[in-house]
């Protein structure tokens, strides 16, 4: 199901036990960080809150704040309008199947095609309740209401943006959708990228070197022109959902959203740049980036869990607030895990199974464990068949998109389940000589990870924790895993049934 607004899913969350709200003033200076930390850290990723008074300055912003919205399996798939997240795992199982693909690239390819065939395609249209408030700002810096007149200035002053850990270098906006466009092929791109508030019409912007949004910044700078950049905030959800998920650049965020929600997504135009952007969202900042105009980001308490050093990044200027009458604004916070942003990766990796299992035939299943804040740590289990295997999944899964950051690989057979922990640790240390069993490779490392001597590249080291086969030097014979027999369990079953 697609949901119209923002506030439709905040009030499908609400009647499913799924919401608090609070309704007491809570400061958005690491109190309403705070607040959610707690809640995300407790069972399951604890509930969505929605602040009703969130507090800015000593002002109360008349914008509430909903976070945790996407933190549980539950609120995940809510969020996609699913039972489940398998539900969208096995379609594009069943887009993939028509017309079995021969390699990566043409699955992908397929992917698209499949998706544009499932009616995803956006459509253009001309009144947008994002655009129910239009805030143009002159060049004083002065925001002039276009369709309000005569109500006070507005900057991004009035959004209630959270300070998130006590040493971040400002107030960050961590759940932006930063829509722009190759100037070259036209093709369009939406990532999540954190902006840093540097006063009323300047963020960063802060899109890493490895992603797509700084790739067509290249592309400008190098032609040296301006670059249009549309920000939205809210909407339907599984926009927001879209812009995390590691797409191979040119698979349309837009269009793949309209695929997960079963429903085209409407597009309006900015009103002072030329991009389109979702008509339902709930704020839309556009504005520019200026080629070369770099500026000091950070630091910022970051889902590594350690603060990341402040460094040079392109710096966006407002040329535009717009917003719905009744905007709810968006956010998260990141930080030692687990945090609301496991939830989405995992979805990534959920839904995106099946890609994987198309490269990789043997691939069984796959996970990214909440403690190794996404890129550190991958366990996969595999139908082994041949020697070292295992070697060939990491090295194809490192040469795989984002996949790339995968700081350690751990491959276990197929029955082990790669969602238990503590089974795959005890596969880990059970069954490798790390000599033998171990492959260290230099790779782009994830931008954040402070651990490599230098920024943005890195070592990897994959595990083998398979049992050994002929060929793969273990000379002795591989001993039997402890197994109970099936008789014996009945039994037991049924006595402990007996006696309650
Ligand atoms: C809450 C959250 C915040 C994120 N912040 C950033 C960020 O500041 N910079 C960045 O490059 N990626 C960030 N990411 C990861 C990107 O959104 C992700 O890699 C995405 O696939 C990038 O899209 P792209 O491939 O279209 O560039 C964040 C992800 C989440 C879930």
């Amino acid at each position: 199901m697609a949901y119209r607004s923002f506030r439709e899913f905040l009030d499908a969350l609400d009647k499913a036990g799924q919401l608090k709200r609070v309704t007491v003033p809570v400061d958005t200076d690491l109190l309403i960080s705070e607040w959610s930390d707690r809640e995300m850290k407790s069972p399951g990723g604890g509930k969505a809150l929605l602040f009703e008074q969130p507090v800015i300055e000593g002002q109360t912003s008349k914008f509430p704040v909903a976070i945790n919205t996407m933190g549980s399996r539950k609120r995940m798939a809510m969020a996609l309008g699913r039972e489940s997240i398998d539900e969208i795992a096995q379609e594009i199982q069943l887009i993939l199947k028509a017309k079995p693909p021969t390699d990566l690239r043409e699955g992908f390819a397929l992917l698209k095609q499949g998706i544009h065939l499932l009616h995803a395609r956006p459509r253009t249209v001309r009144e947008a309740a994002c655009q129910e408030v239009v805030e143009i700002l002159d060049k004083d810096n002065r925001a002039s209401r276009i369709q309000n007149p005569g109500s006070p200035n507005f900057s991004l002053r009035d959004l209630p943006i959270l300070k998130c850990w006590p040493k971040d270098g400002g107030r960050f906006i961590t759940l932006p959708n930063v829509h722009t466009r190759d100037p070259e092929t036209g093709a369009r791109n939406v990532g999540c990228y954190r902006m840093q508030v540097f006063d009323e019409r300047t963020t960063a912007m802060h899109w890493q070197v490895h992603k797509v949004g700084a790739r067509h910044g290249k592309v400008y700078y190098e032609r040296n022109e301006r670059m249009p950049v549309a920000v939205t905030l809210g909407g339907d959800p599984a926009l927001s959902f879209a812009a995390t998920a590691p797409l191979p650049d040119g698979l349309d965020e837009i269009l793949f959203a309209g695929f997960l929600r079963r429903k085209s997504i409407e597009m309006v135009k900015c009103k002072t740049v030329d991009l389109e952007v979702p008509a339902d969202v709930d704020f839309v900042l556009e504005g520019y980036v200026q080629p070369g105009e770099m500026r000091p980001e950070g630091p910022f308490g970051d889902h590594t869990g350690y603060y990341t050093a402040i460094e040079d990044y392109p710096v966006f200027h407002l040329t535009a607030i717009t917003h719905g009458k009744d905007a709810v604004y968006p956010t998260t916070i990141v930080g030692i895990p687990p945090m609301e942003d496991f939830y989405m990766g995992d979805a990534s990796v959920r839904i995106f199974l099946p890609v994987f299992k198309m490269n990789f035939p043997e691939l069984v299943d796959m996970t990214l464990p909440a403690e190794g804040v996404f890129h550190n740590l991958v366990f996969v289990s595999i139908r082994k068949q041949y020697p070292y295997q295992a070697f060939k999944v990491m090295h194809g899964l490192w040469g795989m998109g984002q996949m790339m950051f995968s700081k350690y690989i751990v491959v276990v057979d197929e029955d082990c389940d790669v969602h238990n922990t503590s089974e795959v640790l005890f596969r880990l240390c059970a069954n490798t000589d790390p000599a033998r069993d171990t492959s260290i490779i230099r790779n782009p490392s994830d931008s954040l990870d402070h651990a490599p001597t230098e920024q943005n590249i890195g070592s990897h080291m994959g595990f083998d924790a398979t049992r050994k086969l002929p060929g793969e030097n273990y000379r002795r014979q591989w001993p039997e895993l402890l197994k109970m027999t099936d008789e014996a369990k009945a039994v037991v079953d049924a006595l402990q049934t007996r006696i309650g």
